[in-house]
């Protein structure tokens, strides 16, 4: 059983990996939902994430809303492709339970420090209060397990040419997570860009027909209207959320990556090296690598994520 903690920015497709990662009980332990800005301000998310927590009756799950604003750059959401809510044109009851008093930073350090070595932490928005939690309390960075990062990209980036929304969303914590020497696996947009459902796929969470599935397949249907006219609509977040169950769905190779903050044309890139002795400055050399994924089993990946729907 590995023991997670979620921080989300729901978000549509964040929505469907909360889902995926619920119904996973028999591998996942989640031991808290923390929110963030992003897809959405964070009012929203935090009200989205009580609200599909309950709308599958999992309302023993606490919900600690996290950071408001980036920590340097301003804010940058994405209404035009989540919808104003953030949950698309889904709209769910009012939610009946209130957020934690402990703030999402708080709440990862308390967590991972009360079980030492053995907390995942699982990162699909902007990376905003891990950042913090690692300045707040750094001796977090030898107790972590591991973090994974939806995030980032080796090659082309969606929100700019060369960077991914999450890491372009709050590139200074996003610098401070991948310097941290913890373990880190990077789920970019070069797996999770090949994680989109196929028309059996879509069959399949049509069959189990429980409020989940129908909920996600509402989600994908304004995803696809309102994001990809290609129909190539990507689930990145139930990638990072499918790692953690199970790591032989991706490919990976350890990379060396950093965050470009200065570059008028790259901010927010993450410039990950091929690997090659002759690109690594040495000064690189204690540094920890970073596990990229390159490669998704995508037939692996939708049977994990069907069984989580089914479990729900
Ligand atoms: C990431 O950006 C957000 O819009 C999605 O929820 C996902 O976390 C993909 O770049
Ligand atoms: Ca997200």
């Amino acid at each position: 059983m590995v023991k997670v903690i979620f921080d989300t920015d729901p978000g549509l497709d964040d929505a469907i990996a909360l889902f995926f990662m619920l119904g996973r009980s028999d591998k996942l332990e989640p031991l808290a939902i923390t929110t963030v800005f992003g897809n959405v301000s964070i009012e929203k998310t935090t009200e989205n994430a009580l609200k599909l927590v309950e709308s599958i009756k999992k309302e023993g799950i606490s919900v600690h809303s996290g950071a408001s604003h980036p920590l340097v750059r301003d804010l940058t959401t994405g209404e035009f492709i989540h919808g104003d809510s953030g949950l698309g044109d889904v709209e769910l009851d009012k939610p009946k339970k209130q957020i934690e008093d402990t703030k999402a930073a708080v709440c990862m350090a308390e967590y991972v420090l009360k079980h030492p070595g053995e907390v995942t932490i699982i990162t699909v928005g902007p990376m905003t209060n891990l950042g913090l939690a690692m300045r707040l309390f750094p001796e977090i960075k030898d107790n972590l397990k591991e973090v994974i990062v939806m995030g980032g990209s080796v090659g082309f980036g969606n929100r700019t040419a060369s960077a991914e929304y999450n890491i372009f969303a709050d590139p200074h914590a996003a610098h401070i997570v991948f310097e941290s020497n913890v373990p880190i696996t990077m789920i970019g947009l070069d797996v999770t860009k090949k994680s989109s459902p196929s028309k059996e796929h879509i069959e399949q969470l049509q069959e189990i027909d429980n409020k989940a599935s129908s909920l996600a397949l509402k989600f994908l249907d304004f995803y696809r209207k309102k994001f990809d006219k290609d129909k190539n609509i990507a689930l990145h977040d139930a990638c990072a959320v499918a790692y953690a169950i199970d790591p032989s769905i991706f490919t990976t190779k350890e990379m060396d990556v950093r965050v470009e903050l200065t570059g008028t044309h790259t901010f927010g890139r993450t410039v990950c090296s091929k690997g090659q002795e002759e690109v690594v400055d040495e000064s690189r050399k204690e540094k920890r690598p970073v596990n990229v994924a390159l490669e998704i089993d995508r037939e692996k990946f939708f049977k994990e994520l069907i069984e989580g729907y089914r479990r729900l």
